[in-house]
């Protein structure tokens, strides 16, 4: 039986949920041409998009918003931001940013030193992909293949391939890799952890040929928790101490604070002492993001950052939130809803590929589940599969992603134990008529990012 494990806090502040007939939602569906992304967010009984910006703040966060010092340069909020940095990673140098991507837009120019150089990750994030390319490089993900298989289990499914990374360092040469890339769970594999063992050979094999490592953090402190859950050797060490340890093994950190910094909006890069790329990320954060002591962020953003930080280390706080998340994961489970097992850090990630083999990836199935998803209950979540991939950029075909999910992205402390029995009840009651569902083709489409604004219309 899926188990529930009761919340580490009291709520002191709710916010109203409405929930319209479900006549109108399928209005609304049509009016949104079947792409979730163009809802209104009132028009969204529990959302479960994203995890990245919607968390809820604590009492605490709150009040420290009152203290933010809003000096354009050399803030008080800004030293505070860079000690709890300072303490969780042990690097020198703290930029802050106004989110993760603001981080990517500032590293990768200055270490993707000519054109099309490489950055190697595990699985980059589209947006982390997006900045290498933008900034003249190519991204490469060297994943282990157990992250594709959903049905196996296994207690790091967001390892890299060591064997596939090292054959790739000596394929495209050393000199010619700008960074490796540790994402942190894993987001596009399913919120995946990865072990310390395997970051430790990662990094081993950067030094070895003189290669610089980067960490993007997003969720670091879930796969922290996962790290003391699951590795030999790290029940007995905290979050927090886990958390310095993995640091210790990259040259620095881009952020997204949206996730695990427990804030609606923030961001920053960390350098462990490489002071030259230091300088030149600061000079360049002035142009991209502001003055580097804020880095688009006001005072009181920094404020509420430094202690969403170290709430984000808690025990008692990650036990209940990843425990959350395997209470969805198991109802679905009990309920016959094949996902990516097990469950990771930030969200169950449904596979479509199985719930509905009638639908080719280029119609979509994942994109078809969802929708069918928000007529069932108005609950919202997101494609990730072949409908985000989009087209080969030579060709124009269509490009196949390996798995077709759903992803039912949970906010941090913002939604009970009940909302997951609706989420799950849901999902079941799709499930059972999903050989019903219809494909999806394109009514409008992008020319790049078709997933945010594509209007679509099902197959009949
Ligand atoms: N890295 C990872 C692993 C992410 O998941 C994200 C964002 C970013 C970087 C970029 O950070 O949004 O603050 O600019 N992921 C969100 C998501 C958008 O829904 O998974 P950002």
């Amino acid at each position: 039986m899926a188990k529930r494990i009761p919340e580490p806090y009291k709520i002191k502040m709710v916010e109203p949920l409405r929930m319209i007939s479900k006549e109108e939602r399928a209005k609304k569906l049509e009016e949104a041409g079947y792409n979730p992304f163009s809802l209104k967010a009132e028009d969204v009984y529990i959302d479960l998009l994203t995890d990245s910006g919607t968390g809820a703040m604590s009492d605490r966060q709150w009040a420290a918003l009152m203290m933010g010092d809003e000096s354009y340069a050399g803030s008080r909020s800004f030293y505070k931001l860079e000690e709890v940095v300072r303490d969780i990673t042990g690097y020198k140098f703290v930029i802050p940013t106004h989110q993760g991507r603001g981080a990517e837009q500032v590293i990768f120019p200055n270490i993707i030193k000519k054109q099309g150089d490489y950055v190697i990750s595990n699985m980059h994030f589209d947006t982390t992909k997006a900045h290498v390319e933008l900034a003249g490089g190519r991204a490469i993900n060297v994943i282990d293949e157990k992250a594709f298989n959903t049905e196996l289990y296994d207690d790091f499914k967001g390892d890299f391939d060591l064997v596939k990374l090292e054959e790739t360092i000596n394929e495209v040469k050393a000199e010619n890799i700008a960074a490796i890339v540790m994402t942190v769970t894993c987001n596009s594999a399913g919120g995946q952890p990865v072990s310390m063992a395997n970051m430790k050979s990662v990094s081993e094999i950067a030094k070895k040929y003189g290669i610089r490592v980067f960490i993007d953090a997003a969720r670091y402190a879930e796969n922290s928790y996962f790290i003391k859950e699951r590795e030999e050797g790290y029940a007995d060490k905290s979050i927090i101490e886990i958390s310095r340890e993995m640091y210790g093994l990259a040259d620095g950190v881009m952020m997204s604070a949206k996730k695990d910094g427990l804030v609606n909006m923030g961001g920053f890069i960390g350098i462990k002492d490489d002071e030259d790329l230091f300088q030149a990320a600061r000079s360049y954060c002035v142009a991209m993001e502001g003055f580097p002591t804020y880095g688009g962020l006001s005072g009181r953003d920094m404020e509420a950052l430094a202690i969403g930080l170290m709430e984000a280390l808690e025990y008692d706080y990650q036990n209940h939130r990843i425990g959350q998340i395997k209470y969805l994961g198991d109802r679905l489970r009990e309920g016959g809803v094949p996902i990516q097992y097990p469950t990771g850090g930030h969200a169950v990630f449904v596979d479509c590929k199985k719930i509905c083999p009638h639908i080719p990836f280029n119609q979509f199935p994942a994109q078809a589940v969802c929708n069918a998803v928000y007529l069932e209950s108005g609950v919202r979540a997101v494609e990730i599969g072949s409908f985000l991939l989009g087209r080969d950029p030579d060709t124009g075909e269509d490009l196949e992603s390996p798995l077709e999910f759903m992803r039912l992205t949970i906010p941090r402390r913002v939604y009970t134990d009940t909302h997951m029995d609706v989420v799950a009840d849901a999902v079941i009651a799709v499930h059972k008529e999903a050989s019903k569902l219809k494909g999806l083709t394109f009514d409008y489409e992008p020319k790049v990012l078709r997933h945010f604004t594509a209007k679509l219309k099902p197959i009949e």
